[in-house]
């Protein structure tokens, strides 16, 4: 009787401890607000980036992480660094493919060295707004340019844009080609920025964007180029005279994952990091626009800078005097992605 009643306290006492167990990580937890996070992997993704907290690559960032924690119940941690913080521009790609972190959003003027297609966004007046930029790069060819990356274990999810980049100096206004004679760029890097400013007489040097302030204010270049976002939200107004609105080459990124990452995923996983790329991609493009208009705003209202914006003779000078750049990219870029472009 005594043995009886040790056994059933014994099953009694299995049979609670197993309640409990399933209860505290098995198949019948797990539900939360946003859902059941059954085999969910549990992760922490890192994503850096070079640029403040007020542009759309960091808002896209930050849609991305609040997506993909609030879907995965907490199991996937996404941990945000901008400003260079983590990497910066010189050392980011190579972290990458290192998998020390999981997504990087460059410049695809950083990646020329790696596929010439790139240089797209610095082909002068090539695109007449973000819309045209969206839909190459969603295209065929864009694609096309994107899948090049995976010899380097690299793979590209989607562009997001920033937007036209506008020329500041410190030397004297720029209305004309003639104007930028004599005159040292920093650039964001790649052969045809550098083409583009050697065809109107004017130096270039590749310069980490972590950098830049303090170049602009020490003197080491005249000036450079960017979107309003970039340059309001890193203070360059501060330290530069004039701005010329030439809207003639583009900052348009690449978002980009570790191959070996995502091919580690599980289809839930992945399909809510997935979720989290798109996310994160909406509001880049939403935001990317605005951003910069607003950031005009505050420009002109810091007064630091005297503002021309070109009138459409003046553009068509520079987009004349820039013809070279084409004659000599066109061919290495490619005749095919070059017309696609154009034909946006
Ligand atoms: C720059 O270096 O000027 C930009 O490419 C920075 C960025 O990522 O927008």
């Amino acid at each position: 009787m005594l043995s009886i009643k040790k056994v059933f306290l014994f099953l009694l006492a299995f049979s609670l401890v197993f309640a409990l167990t399933a209860c505290g990580g098995g198949s019948s937890q797990g539900s939360s607000a946003s859902g059941n996070t059954d085999g969910i992997q549990k992760l922490t993704i890192k994503i850096s980036h070079v640029v403040a907290e007020n542009t759309p690559k960091h808002q896209g960032a930050l849609a991305m992480k609040e997506y993909i924690e609030k879907e995965s119940g907490g199991k996937i941690k996404v941990q945000v660094y901008p400003n260079s913080q983590l990497f910066g521009d010189k050392d980011e790609y190579e972290n990458l493919v290192a998998n020390n972190v999981q997504f990087i959003i460059p410049d695809m003027a950083k990646l020329v060295g790696h596929e010439p297609g790139f240089n797209i966004p610095s082909m002068p007046f090539l695109f007449d707004g973000d819309e045209d930029a969206i839909a190459f790069w969603d295209g065929p060819k864009g694609q096309e340019i994107f899948k090049r990356l995976e010899k380097d274990g690299v793979l590209g999810l989607a562009m997001w844009p920033n937007g036209p980049k506008q020329i500041t100096n410190n030397k004297k206004p720029i209305k004309k080609p003639e104007d930028l004679d004599g005159l040292k760029f920093r650039t964001q890097g790649g052969q045809v920025l550098e083409k583009l400013y050697s065809t109107l007489g004017a130096g270039s040097v590749s310069i980490p964007f972590s950098e830049l302030y303090t170049a602009l204010q020490q003197g080491t270049v005249d000036g450079q180029e960017n979107t309003y976002s970039n340059i309001e939200s890193k203070k360059f107004d501060e330290v530069q005279k004039y701005l010329t609105e030439m809207n003639h080459t583009r900052v348009d990124y690449v978002l980009l994952t570790n191959t070996k990452f995502w091919n580690s995923l599980n289809e839930k996983t992945k399909k809510i990091i997935q979720g989290g790329v798109e996310a994160g991609t909406k509001v880049a493009r939403e935001q990317a626009a605005k951003l910069n208009a607003d950031a005009k705003k505050k420009i002109e209202k810091n007064g630091y800078v005297k503002i021309h914006v070109l009138t459409p003779e003046e553009k068509e000078a520079f987009r004349k005097a820039l013809q070279p750049v084409y004659d000599e990219y066109t061919p290495i870029i490619g005749k095919d992605i070059i017309d696609d472009a154009m034909s946006r």
